[in-house]
């Protein structure tokens, strides 16, 4: 409700960013010009008071928002939002200064200097208390402000602690989830191995290098626990701020599959999910296609934490990034092809880092809209005016919301887990690559796919693939199996099912916890190829596709075959195999195949679920998005060269006009079309 509230006000998509003045308050030529350019660009939103802590209080005590009171002011009589952030990601030198428990300490155990960003103590009560302190002074000065439209809380939250605070706090979170019980916890991470049995919950050290780093259960544990003190430092300034401004939105910026912390988990909280998109487009070694169907996984994965609402884009460039490997100019047309995919895949929002370049520090090369030439005639500047204006065009999709059929899981529990395992090989576990290896699968058939942990419900789907699912959540194979048993179709791979949520190995046969009676066979051996070794799978209507990194022996136990190895000892052993149960089908890839292989298990699930797919040229990605009896299409042709599509009577929404039948599309075009259901 509170998201619908935000939309309504601003009456189409939000298109604006960090907009950094306390950079520029000496020169107020320059921020009556941003104004000026604001308005030319068709931005309608600005991110303030990021990184603001030091000009808000310059000493401790002595609080400034006069400045930004008047910016805000402006930007609104001008038409322009702003969603505030709370500056909790970096810190004035003055308090750390002051109150060293503050600064993070690494799992090295160094204690970090001033300085950088992102490095606070996660659990230090006196950091969250100058938090508490300060979200409360933000909220009272703006949280009734008209151009006020939602709060970003701190920015990019990330990394961990390793100060003698969070050991604490680690090891009350151990001995609170094992029930005080240090025999189970023993049991659970197998610790009599290498004698490393504990015994008291205050012995327990937070991993590291040079210290106890071999048993996975404590690794993962202290995974879990970063990623949920984190949830609780930013749970604290949501508290505050819904405390005193209960209708205005509440956001963070999430990073693009980001490790260390479970977004799944830290979604929940927020009233909508926002996040920061910066690919490598047009590099060396992959098309524009490639970049842009892999940033899918990533938009869409925010999508699915909160699939009945848009998400936002809270950081892009319309340019090149500073901290690249090598930092390429975006090549004309890619900003506006991979903005629209950003609305495609479900966002409300086009919005960049930053709105004019800094002239110092880190960041002063870094793209902006506004170059350090100043100027509204740049390239950069036109981009992303010509994307303001066809975002106005389309403003009637926003708030609409894609609907999936299908659902690839992704958990980080399982990523933590698998990544942890002394096992398979150090280079080719690619776990989210192989769970993007599914999406791109989806988007080359036009079906679309939401992105899910695997606790979540799965009542929506016809169709769920479970790539490298490791580690088994309490009562995920149950669900699986009651998924199938209703008449959905799944599919698993190699290397699922290995280790229960503690990461102790099922006993009598992978994928454990019942899954291998639902998929109807076991494993017995796997075998883990060197980079230039293959394997082949054959189906059995006479096509062979390549299998490589990984292939499970796995022997039947119910299950029909459907391929079979080529290769090695383990030729004419199963390879792809599907057993029925209730309604549905359970699938199992037992190697790493090449793309083909793989989608004709898809394609063989759709058919089966009666989901039909689309046919799509090459380097062409289609999304739809829905708002009651309306649809919205969206076609975005990567290619360097034209493409025909077939479409049904649709209104073209950036052409103004009625389009059906076969249509081209440009090079780097796209069609964005209303159609009426
Ligand atoms: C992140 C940060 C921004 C900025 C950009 C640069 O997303 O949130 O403050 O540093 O990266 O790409
Ligand atoms: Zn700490």
């Amino acid at each position: 409700m509170k998201y619908d509230a935000l939309f309504a006000r601003t009456g189409g998509f939000l298109h604006g960013g960090d907009y950094n003045p306390e950079q520029w308050l000496d020169r107020p030529d320059i921020l009556e010009e941003d104004i000026r350019m604001m308005k030319k660009a068709h931005v309608n939103v600005a991110t303030l008071g990021v990184f603001s802590w030091s000009v808000y209080e310059p000493v401790e005590g002595e609080y400034h928002f006069e400045w930004l009171k008047e910016i805000a002011d402006r930007l609104y009589e001008n038409g322009i939002y702003f969603i505030l952030a709370t500056p909790s990601g970096a810190r004035p030198a003055w308090m750390d200064e002051r109150y060293p428990e503050v600064m993070r300490t690494t799992v090295k155990r160094v204690k970090n200097l001033h300085g950088q960003r992102h490095n606070h103590c996660i659990t230090s009560p006196k950091y969250r208390a100058l938090v508490r302190e300060m979200d409360e002074r933000l909220a009272k000065e703006f949280g009734s402000h008209p151009g006020l439209l939602a709060w970003h809380i701190s920015n990019e939250l990330g990394g961990e602690c390793a100060c003698p605070l969070c050991e604490k706090k680690f090891q009350a979170y151990l001995e609170q989830k094992f029930d005080g019980d240090i025999e189970a916890l023993n049991k659970a991470w197998w610790t009599t191995f290498w004698s490393h049995r504990y015994n008291r919950f205050d012995q327990i050290e937070i991993p590291a290098s040079h210290g106890e780093k071999s048993i996975m259960g404590l690794n993962l544990e202290w995974r879990r626990f970063t990623s949920e003190n984190t949830i609780d430092f930013m749970n604290q300034e949501i508290e505050v701020l819904r405390a005193l401004t209960p209708d205005v939105p509440i956001t963070t910026n999430f990073m693009h599959s980001y490790p260390l912390l479970d977004y799944n988990r830290m979604a929940k909280p927020l009233d909508f999910v926002s996040w920061d998109s910066y690919p490598c487009y047009n590099n060396n070694y992959e098309s524009l296609a490639k970049t842009s169907f892999d940033n899918a996984l990533d938009h869409i994965t925010m999508r699915s934490f909160k699939k009945d609402k848009p998400f936002l884009v809270m950081e892009s460039v319309p340019d090149l990034v500073n901290w690249h490997d090598y930092n390429h100019a975006k090549r004309p047309g890619v900003h506006f092809i991979t903005a629209m995919q950003s609305i495609a895949c479900g966002s409300d929002s086009v919005m960049y880092f930053q709105w004019r370049k800094s002239r110092g520090s880190f960041e002063q090369y870094h793209g902006a809209v506004v170059d350090h030439l100043g100027r509204d005639d740049t390239r950069t500047f036109k981009a992303v005016t010509e994307l303001g204006a066809a975002l106005e065009k389309i403003k009637e999709a926003a708030g609409s919301v894609c609907k999936s059929s299908t659902a690839i899981l992704y958990d980080w529990d399982s990523r933590w887990a698998l990544d942890d395992a002394a096992a398979f090989s150090k280079k080719t576990k690619n776990y989210v690559k192989t769970v993007g290896s599914f999406l791109n699968i989806c988007l080359k058939n036009g079906v679309e796919a939401d992105v899910i942990s695997s606790v979540e419900p799965l009542d929506d789907y016809q169709v769920v693939v479970a790539p490298m699912l490791y580690l088994l959540q309490p009562h995920t194979a149950e669900r699986l199996k009651q998924f199938v048993e209703r008449g959905g179709q799944l599919i698993a791979t190699y290397i699922t099912g290995y280790v229960d949520e503690n990461t102790l190995c099922y006993l009598g046969g992978f994928p454990g916890d019942g899954l291998k009676d639902l998929f109807g066979i076991y494993v017995e051996e796997i075998d883990t190829l060197y980079p230039k070794q293959a394997n082949g799978v054959r189906f059995t209507d006479g096509t062979v596709w390549k299998a490589a990194d990984y292939c499970e022996v796995i022997r039947l136990n119910g299950a029909q075959v459907l391929a079979s190895y080529t290769d090695d000892f383990y030729a004419e052993e199963p390879a792809v195999t599907m057993k029925q149960t209730g309604r549905g089908t359970a699938y199992y890839i037992a190697a790493r195949c090449e793309e083909a292989a793989n989608a004709a298990v898809l394609r063989r699930a759709w058919d089966a679920a009666g989901i039909a797919r689309k046919a799509l040229p090459a380097g062409v990605e289609y999304h739809r998005r829905y708002k009651e009896h309306t649809a919205y299409d969206f076609y975005l042709n990567y290619n360097s060269a034209p493409v025909q599509i077939q479409m049904e009577a649709a209104y073209s929404l950036l052409d103004d006009k009625e389009v059906s039948g076969e249509i081209t599309i440009p090079a780097l075009g796209v069609m964005v079309c209303r159609v009426q259901l």
